[in-house]
């Protein structure tokens, strides 16, 4: 077996997985010859030499053939895995904010270099999405893909439900436990569940999504009142990730919290797992579930690229990169929408009205809103309006 040479960039919560995991099995036959990391005076269970603080000490060794680059600075990143690509190493990324930003240029970078750029990891933790997408769903036949795609908002929202816990508490046992991006607003706002679902449609699709067009709300504007309204109705709040194609080729991204019935399949995920809903015309709907973040369960889809750059993996985009939306939307859904009294709202955009309450202190709508209308309504942006779908 081929002996691998890695350069493993940052040394944080999936870096030292990695590193612990490679280093324990040496039937894998790789050797991990640097470590860049940003802070030298941080103590780290590795041996001292293996750091280094200049990126060119694997970017420009010509004997590390990949480079594993698991750094939280999407920029920073950038750099570097465009000029690892252009030095001819493949390059394994779990960045996800840096790939849904900068998806087809790191593509053509890919092709233009012929080397491989592999990114399980950055999409739902261990669960191997894309490389099913790739291979095993590379015909025109998808017509949605519905998910779980975020572990630490998911983690949140079924400790707040199962054990009554608090939004701020939970969210700190997020982090504790290395679910959450170092900046958790990424989470909690729906940003990094936007990027992930970015990606998944191109491996999906075939299409170009920008994650800033995709109609998002995280899960920072939910209410107490809005989980007292989910109870009353047997459902729960999960933040959902989607996309339904139709047969004119419209796109339909959206990243929303979203009421299920707990019977259903979504509503089985619990905790940082994941878990990714596939539809398409002959098989109906396929399911894949898994933990969605944390330290192994990211480590094994590294370790799954790093072992498929053996055999010169690469993606091969079957389905074609097309442009084609710039955040046009043609449905309507039916959504609820929370918010205090007082706030002047217009309730206009609601094409009918289906449930109406209010008190002294809350006040909620459910109806059916055009998803053009809601992206411009001002009510994804504003923190004090809930807005949840069905
Ligand atoms: N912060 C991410 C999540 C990590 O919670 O899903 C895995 O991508």
């Amino acid at each position: 077996m081929k002996k691998l040479n890695i350069g493993l960039f940052g040394f944080g919560v999936v870096g030292e997985g990695i590193y612990q995991v490679l280093s324990e099995k040496s039937q894998l036959n790789t050797n991990i010859k640097k470590i860049v990391i940003k802070h030298p005076d941080k103590q780290r269970n590795a041996p001292t030499e293996l750091f280094s603080t200049e990126a060119e000490d694997i970017l420009n060794d010509p004997e590390i053939d990949i480079v594993v680059e698991l750094i939280d600075d999407a920029d920073a990143a950038f750099e570097i895995v465009k000029t690892a690509l252009n030095k001819g190493k493949s390059v394994v990324s779990a960045n996800k904010k840096m790939i849904a930003e900068h998806h087809l240029e790191l593509i053509e970078l890919q092709r233009k270099n012929q080397v491989s750029f592999l990114y399980e990891a950055a999409v739902c933790g261990s669960v191997p999405i894309l490389r099913n997408l790739e291979e095993y769903y590379d015909n025109d036949l998808l017509n949605y893909i519905q998910g779980i795609v975020n572990g630490s908002t998911n983690y949140i929202l079924t400790k707040m439900k199962s054990e009554n816990e608090s939004y701020e508490k939970a969210l700190k046992s997020a982090k504790e436990n290395g679910f959450a991006e170092s900046n958790p607003a990424l989470d909690v706002e729906g940003t990094d569940a936007a990027n992930k679902l970015s990606i998944i449609i191109l491996h999906a699709f075939g299409r170009l999504v920008s994650p800033n067009d995709i109609l998002k709300k995280g899960i920072t504007a939910l209410k107490n009142e809005d989980f007292i309204y989910a109870a009353e109705k047997g459902l729960i709040i999960k933040l959902i990730a989607g996309c339904a194609l139709d047969e004119s080729g419209n796109l339909t991204p959206i990243v929303v919290p979203t009421f299920i019935e707990k019977s259903k399949t979504l509503g089985l995920v619990n905790n940082e797992y994941n878990g990714v809903l596939i539809g398409s015309a002959l098989a109906d709907e396929q399911f894949l579930y898994g933990k969605g973040a944390g330290r192994y369960p990211t480590s094994s889809a590294v370790l799954s690229d790093i072992s498929a750059l053996r055999y010169d993996y690469k993606y091969e985009l079957r389905k074609g990169i097309k442009n084609g939306f710039h955040g046009e939307y043609f449905v309507e859904k039916k959504f609820y929408v929370g918010f205090k009294p007082g706030q002047k709202l217009n309730k206009e955009i609601f094409q009918n009205i289906e449930e109406s309450y209010q008190s002294k202190e809350y006040e909620y709508v459910t109806g059916t809103i055009r998803l053009s209308d809601l992206k411009n309504s001002g009510w994804l942006e504003n923190e004090s309006v809930s807005v949840i779908s069905f």
